[in-house]
């Protein structure tokens, strides 16, 4: 289980944490709409770039490392939310960058807070 918490002063009159469960290949903007959280998505193929999220864990653990595609670094790239120090670092560090696509995302079994 991994507890979702979302975040948006503009679009959410307070914060929203739902439970998800980890590993069952739902992207987070799916648990997003089934939980009706208004995070904007036009493609769903991680080529628009209009489901950006900010995401942070928020055990204590070290959190997961993640292989992020070509296509996802390459929308965040150009939208100017990651730089090539940061992939480096998630790289180098086995670390999350600190943006995600949420239609790309897959969720683990962390509990994170996702700014939108
Ligand atoms: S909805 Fe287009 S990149 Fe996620």
């Amino acid at each position: 289980m991994a507890n979702v918490t979302f975040s948006s002063p503009d679009n959410l009159k307070k914060d929203v944490t739902v439970y998800a469960v980890a590993g069952d290949t739902k992207t987070l903007l799916s648990v997003a709409k089934a939980h009706k959280i208004p995070v904007e998505f036009e493609c769903e193929n991680g080529e628009c770039g209009s489901c950006q999220v900010q995401v942070s864990v928020l055990s204590s653990k070290h959190p997961i490392g993640v292989a992020m595609t070509e296509k996802e670094k390459t929308v965040l790239k150009l939208a100017g939310k990651i730089t090539a120090a940061h992939l480096a670092e998630a790289e180098n560090t086995d670390t999350p960058a600190p943006w995600r696509l949420a239609c790309q995302m897959i969720l683990r079994d962390e509990d994170i807070l996702v700014k939108f």
